[in-house]
């Protein structure tokens, strides 16, 4: 019998309004090439290709052989978020306590929840363009009206504050910061960030600070607007394991926020996941607690790949590349190849076998834009700038 129904399939008109993650299409684009025998080297995912440290890994097992394998509190295990509050603590220069802390399976679910428990119908959101796509998309999916930040090449990518103020209007109720910075490596300076926080001064606007990548830093230091004097009630500091102890498929991250909020937030928990896996959170407890010299390690690795390609990117004719100062992403101009985002990237996948994105995949102000993860090998690095070289030879 064939699996199809004659009924017509009536989604929710909001499902119109979602949008995605184009990773996961280049992905499997790339996958299906390989299935016909292609060689493809991905740098389109963006997650780091080292194993997760062992500490971590066997605090896991053990805490599944000792059962920590049932529901536990909506919010995190109390250890957990006692732990997270001490480290952003220490790490951002403020006084967290565990009933600001939610756990939740990914740093995803805290972009959704801060839509859902804050967005009406109408309400503003600024977000960073180019950005992480999910903002964008989570937005619109709420109703809210999503507006724009252009992020400028020639501010190396961080926020022009001048060009913030007009965009903020009594309908503002969301900012949303991401640094070290999604798709562009840049990483907003102490005095930009301290600028943001003066303009929105005493307006009743949160900002959700989305500092994934905080432990990636390259040069410079990494500075919280949390930690801006009269800031910390008003930021939704959002971190996680993903990227900082290569977990991405463990699920766990956080949002540390004011306590009213982060108790609509396990609301928000409560009703859809219940709680993050409770042996996943035994582990995050070590990842924290314990040795960090895999996190050094992981970052002196990705700095090293950062020189590598960025010195080779700007080699190759009509691509310019700025040095990012923290991710794991590679961001470069591409506007003298006189190609256009997309179809370059797409050309890229199709005749040199070099998965990239488009910039365009994180919004109108990434034309012009190509990204590359360096989470990849030198080798296969370097093999696929020869490959792109070689295009760009015969090609341009
Ligand atoms: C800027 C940014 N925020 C959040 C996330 C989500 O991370 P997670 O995999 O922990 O949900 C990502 C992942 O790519 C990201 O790049």
């Amino acid at each position: 019998m064939s699996p199809t129904t004659q009924h017509e399939l009536q989604l929710a008109s909001r499902m119109s309004r979602l949008g995605t993650e184009t990773a996961f299409e280049v992905l499997n684009k790339a996958r299906s090439l390989e299935r016909q025998g292609r060689s493809i080297i991905h740098l389109e995912i963006g997650e780091p290709d080292f194993d997760t440290p062992s500490n971590v890994v066997e605090a896991g097992v053990d805490a599944l052989h000792k059962g920590w394998t049932h529901y536990g509190p909506a919010a995190g295990l109390p250890d957990l978020r006692q732990t997270i509050a001490d480290y952003v603590s220490r790490t951002r220069g403020v006084k967290a306590v565990p009933e600001e802390v939610v756990v939740v399976p990914g740093g995803k679910p805290i972009i959704f929840y801060t839509m859902l428990a804050l967005i009406d119908e109408g309400d503003e959101v600024i977000y960073p363009n180019p950005g992480f796509p999910i903002y964008e998309s989570m937005i619109h999916y709420v109703g809210g009206k999503a507006v724009p930040i252009a992020l400028r090449e020639d501010r190396d990518f961080s926020l022009d504050v001048a060009e913030l103020e007009p965009l903020i209007t009594d309908r503002t109720k969301l900012l949303i910061l991401n640094s070290p910075h999604n798709p562009t490596g840049g990483v907003m300076p102490r005095k930009d960030v301290e600028q943001v926080a003066r303009m929105i001064g005493d307006r009743n606007i949160l900002v959700l600070s989305d500092e994934i990548y905080s432990r990636l830093l390259f040069d410079g230091e990494h500075f919280s607007i949390m930690s801006v004097p009269g800031m910390q009630e008003r930021t939704i500091l959002l971190d996680g394991f993903s990227k900082t102890y290569a977990m991405t498929g463990w699920r766990m991250g956080y949002g540390v926020m004011r306590a009213d909020l982060a108790g609509q937030m396990t609301r928000l928990m409560t009703n859809s996941n219940s709680c993050t896996a409770s042996f996943t959170q035994m582990a995050g407890i070590e990842a924290l607690r314990g040795d960090q010299t895999s996190v050094d390690h992981m970052c002196a690795e990705f700095k090293r790949r950062r020189d590598v390609v960025v010195a080779g990117l700007n080699k190759i004719k009509g691509f310019s590349c700025r040095m990012p100062h923290g991710a794991f992403y590679v961001f470069p101009n591409i506007t003298q190849t006189g190609w256009k985002s997309k179809p370059l990237a797409d050309a890229l996948l199709d005749q040199a076998g070099v998965a990239a994105l488009s910039g365009t995949a994180f919004g109108a102000f990434g034309e012009g834009y190509l990204r590359f993860s360096i989470a990849n090998s030198m080798e296969n690095l370097e093999q696929a700038l020869d490959r792109v070289a070689q295009w760009a030879n015969k090609n341009l």
